[in-house]
């Protein structure tokens, strides 16, 4: 690596004694060609002109070789390569035009980033003879590669990676023997090109190229032989990555005569067993990475010989047993990684023998015991994650040890940024030091989902400067333990918070009354306790709030006028608490950024404000469980959001708190639906419903909900609305469940309502309603009698009811009937939810927001399950 560093220095010096003049017309042509190709060329290549010396181009570089002035090198790379922003500035069109044949003293040609627009590397590009450096990763190209490339016999680097990001992965056509004539080579790079053709034949081509030092074949489709008839020739390699090939579950044995390995990357390859004790033949090991294999333990204990070894992947294999003491004789280790390896047992505390630890990972496993004080020594530690384990005792034992000369572990360290405990198994009361004492730096704490119990100091006592709340605090979660204990007045103070997570414990008391103006709070949720009174009117100062959650308390009284200067908020949820008066009007004309308000099961009564309507956010209204009167108002039918049909997620709010594990971080609120309270989190901003079931509402339902085309659910269930069921409802094409039992509805059943291809769970019970049910289309599906129970004057062949009593309906047209009704049965099994199937297809085939949310939310689902599956 270093030779190859210095022989590159050497000739880019050589490279700039860049003239000022000189440039031959001739090349200056084939640039110009070459930009005349280049769809957009504009801002990078604007210094590209006919009259000027092409040497000063930018992203060109000319040698003078005894008065031989020539384009030695060509850099167009993409000036925001690997960033978000990066098509921004591609490059697409010709790229590898023709005319640069005529370069024929081009040296060095990188091209990386930019947009080939799926073409395949043309073969002129083996006419470049003098090239010793090619980069073309990440430029889109698609195709077979050239056997041409076999002429560029002066190359010593190659850069192929990760093309045809839009179309086909780059091939190799049958073999690989064109590689073998590039000699020079030291840096090869074809991660992502399928090299499927080449069989086993690679390998006897790669060892070919006796100067090569580092291999990248990621992901490349590659058979990787056990076992080779062969002499290996690589003694200058020194990076092998050959992550996510086929390999035949054992290690192949040719690997460890590659003794001058520094960095052995086997990721995601299906190896099996026993790693080998050869292990320990790769002596200058710095980076190993058998992540994700399905490796049994137990390890070799050659492998701790590997004193070089700075990084240490093993994650997601089955190590079995208890972490190996073997790894403190590893004195160079950065990067640990063992999550998830089935481990048992404790941590051992010689682990704080590995003082240059930066990265520690030990979640997923079965690890037991007290989590070693000696930890505390790893003064480096930028990341521990001890997660999803089985950890118990004391959470101040590995702190308190130490107490009496230091104010505590956390004390030790001087730039921690944020502590992840998260459902560690803690079983302990909140140390005294935890409060008092902690690093200036701290920006974050989590130690949600544990059985932390004790009280919340009476007060923050704060040992200026160093404490916990100061200065950057702005990430406290201890919620789902089982902290009692009122909630300090001082937290007021800490005016960098920004997320305050203390639900789900036994805090009692009254939310403190201090909050002050220029407050960062963006996220309350003391929701899930015992807090009583009234809300502070203070809570009004907190004016970034976005997310309040107080509900499962004992709050009582008016909400506070103060709180309409909260004019960020998204999600409100005051559920299952004693509230009382009327719904505000200015939550109308205030909450203007309002997604969701849950004011369910309290005793608010009063009409509903028509103000509400005009929240064009608002998408889950819950008032459920109230003793609210009067009617619905019409404005309803304006909620934008609840008439659109697509959906935007709610904002990211905890970006900063890098390496969090923090599931208590998603935004979640509990909603009914189906009948069935159901805890919503990430995919809460999916979710369309109104609730406004038992309460003392009357009058007419009115026909502008008809509007609401995105709506999910409708609960009106348990009030006192009559009239008929507007003919409207059926153009409420989303909707899923609607109940609008327990009322005084009367008239017919709308037809219009089986043309709701997405109801799933409907109720109309306890009603007057009368006449035929309607049939088909969805409601067929809907077979089940209790839907229409008491409702004296209804008919139809579910209930068992006929409708012809006395009616002179002839036999024919109700043969008709019948037959058209089976039919609709069939339709609305085939065709009713296929339907349905196809509109969710088309609008994500089409609507590219909604396919990236909806295919997001199945990954995070995903995801939380497989955490869940592991504890
Ligand atoms: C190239 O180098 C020669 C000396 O080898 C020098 O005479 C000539 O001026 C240089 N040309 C340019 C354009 O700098
Ligand atoms: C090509 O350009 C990229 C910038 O995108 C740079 O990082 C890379 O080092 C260049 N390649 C070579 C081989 O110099
Ligand atoms: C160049 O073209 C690519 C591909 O068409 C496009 O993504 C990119 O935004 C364009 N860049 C500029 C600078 O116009
Ligand atoms: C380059 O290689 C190809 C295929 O290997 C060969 O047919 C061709 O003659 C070579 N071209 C030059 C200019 O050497
Ligand atoms: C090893 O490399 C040398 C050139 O350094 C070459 O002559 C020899 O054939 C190679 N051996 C094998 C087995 O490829
Ligand atoms: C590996 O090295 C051993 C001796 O150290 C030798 O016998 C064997 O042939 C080598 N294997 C390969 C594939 O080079
Ligand atoms: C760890 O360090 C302690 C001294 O702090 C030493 O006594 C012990 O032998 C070391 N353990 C190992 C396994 O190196
Ligand atoms: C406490 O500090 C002393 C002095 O630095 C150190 O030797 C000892 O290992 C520490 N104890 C623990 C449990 O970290
Ligand atoms: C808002 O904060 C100020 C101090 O910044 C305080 O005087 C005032 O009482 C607070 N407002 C409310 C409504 O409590
Ligand atoms: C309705 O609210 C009362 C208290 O106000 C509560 O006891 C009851 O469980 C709630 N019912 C539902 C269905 O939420």
């Amino acid at each position: 690596m270093l030779c190859w560093l210095t022989s590159h220095a050497l000739c880019s010096t050589e490279a700039v004694k860049v003239v000022s003049e000189g440039c031959s017309p001739a090349e200056r042509d084939a640039l110009l060609l070459l930009k005349a190709g280049i769809r957009n060329s504009s801002a990078l290549l604007s210094s590209w002109a006919a009259q000027a010396d092409c040497c000063a181009w930018s992203g060109v570089v000319c040698r003078n070789r005894s008065g031989d002035v020539r384009v030695a090198e060509l850099n167009l790379q993409n000036p925001n390569a690997e960033q978000t922003n990066e098509y921004d500035t591609a490059l697409s069109g010709e790229l590898l035009n023709p005319s640069l044949s005529s370069l024929t003293a081009l040296r060095s040609l990188n091209l990386s980033y930019n947009d080939l627009g799926g073409a395949p590397i043309p073969a002129f590009v083996g006419s470049l003879r003098q090239l010793r450096v090619l980069d073309l990763r990440w430029c889109n190209f698609a195709g077979n590669l050239p056997p041409h490339l076999g002429n560029l016999t002066n190359l010593r680097y190659l850069d192929l990676k990760s093309n045809s990001f839009l179309q086909d992965r780059p091939r190799v056509d049958s073999s690989l023997d064109w590689l073998k004539a590039l000699s020079s080579l030291t840096y090869l790079d074809m991660s992502d090109v399928d090299l499927s053709a080449a069989a086993y034949n690679w390998v006897s081509t790669i060892n070919s190229l006796p100067a090569l030092r580092q291999l990248k074949l990621f992901l490349c489709n590659l058979d990787v032989p056990p076992s080779l008839d062969l002499e290996l020739n690589l003694t200058s390699l020194t990076t092998l990555d050959l992550s996510l090939n086929r390999f035949h579950s054992t290690f192949p044995n040719w690997l460890w005569n590659l003794t001058g390995l520094l960095s052995l990357q086997l990721g995601n390859s299906r190896l099996q067993g026993q790693l080998p004790p050869e292990i320990g033949n790769l002596i200058n090991l710095v980076n190993l990475d058998l992540s994700l294999n399905s490796l049994h333990g137990p390890l070799p204990t050659s492998i701790w010989k590997l004193k070089n070894l700075a990084n240490l992947d093993l994650s997601f294999n089955f190590l079995g047993d208890s972490l190996p003491t073997g790894i403190m004789n590893l004195s160079s280790l950065s990067t640990l990684n063992l999550a998830n390896c089935s481990l048992t047992g404790p941590i051992p505390t010689e682990l704080g023998n590995l003082t240059t630890l930066k990265y520690l990972y030990l979640d997923l496993n079965s690890l037991s015991g007290r989590v070693p004080g000696e930890i505390g020594k790893l003064l480096d530690l930028a990341q521990l994650d001890l997660s999803a384990n089985s950890l118990r005792g004391n959470i101040s034992e590995f702190h308190i040890s130490n107490l009496t000369r230091f104010p505590g572990w956390l004390r030790w360290q001087h730039s921690i940024k944020s502590i992840n405990l998260y459902n560690t198994g803690i079983e302990d009361t909140l140390p005294e030091w935890f409060w008092n004492s902690s690093s200036s730096t701290i920006l974050a704490v989590d130690f949600s989902r544990n059985k932390i119990c004790g009280a919340l100091p009476t007060s923050l006592e704060r040992p200026l400067p160093s404490t916990l709340f100061t200065p950057h605090l702005s990430y406290l979660i201890l919620s789902h333990n089982h902290i009692n204990g009122r909630i300090p007045s001082d937290v007021c103070d800490c005016m960098r918070l920004e997320r305050f997570n203390l639900s789900n414990n036994q805090i009692f008391g009254e939310i403190p009354g201090c909050w002050p103006e220029g407050s960062l709070l963006s996220f309350v949720h003391l929701g899930n306790n015992m807090l009583s009174g009234e809300i502070p009117s203070s809570v009004g100062n907190l004016t970034r709030l976005e997310f309040l959650h107080l509900n499962d308390n004992n709050l009582s009284g008016r909400l506070p006028f103060s709180l309409q200067k909260c004019s960020q908020l998204l999600v409100v949820d005051l559920g299952d608490n004693k509230f009382s008066g009327n719904v505000p009007v200015w939550i109308g004309q205030s909450w203007l950024q309002l997604r969701a308000l849950r004011l369910r099961s309290n005793m608010f009564d009063g009409d509903i404000a028509p103000q509400l309507g005009q929240l064009r956010d608002l998408q889950i209204v819950d008032l459920s469980n109230n003793t609210l009167s009067g009617p619905i108002p019409d404005s309803f039918g304006n909620f934008s959001a609840l008439i659109s049909t697509s959906a935007r997620p709610l904002p990211p709010f905890f970006t900063m708190f890098v390496g969090s594990g923090d599931y208590e971080g998603i935004e979640s609120m509990a909603l009914v639906t189906k009948g069935d309270q159901l805890m919503f989190s990430t995919i809460l901003y999916l979710v369309k419903t109104i609730d406004l079931s038992s309460n003392n509402l009357s009058g007419e339902i009115p026909k502008e909900l008809g509007y609401l085309a995105g709506l999910h659910t409708l609960n009106l269930s348990r009030n006192y609305f009559r009239g008929e069921i507007p003919d409207d409802i059926g153009r409420m094409g989303s909707l899923e469940t609607l109940d609008l039992s327990l009322n005084c509805l009367s008239g017919r059943i709308p037809q219009a309502m089986s043309e709701l291809n997405y109801l799933n769970h409907l109720n109309l019970s306890y009603n007057n309603l009368s006449g035929e049910i309607p049939f088909g289309n969805q409601l067929q599906t809907l077979d089940d009698a209790s839907i229409y129970i008491s409702n004296p004057y209804l008919c139809g062949v579910l209930i068992n009811k006929s409708c012809f009593n006395g009616n002179n309906i002839n036999a024919s047209s109700e043969e008709y009937g019948m037959a058209s009704q089976m039919l609709s049965i069939y339709l609305s099994h085939a065709l009713g939810f296929l339907i349905g199937l196809w509109s969710v297809f088309v609008l994500l085939l089409f609507q590219k927001d909604w396919r990236n949310s909806y295919f997001k939310m199945i990954d995070k689902v995903y995801e939380a399950t497989k955490i869940k599956m592991r504890n």
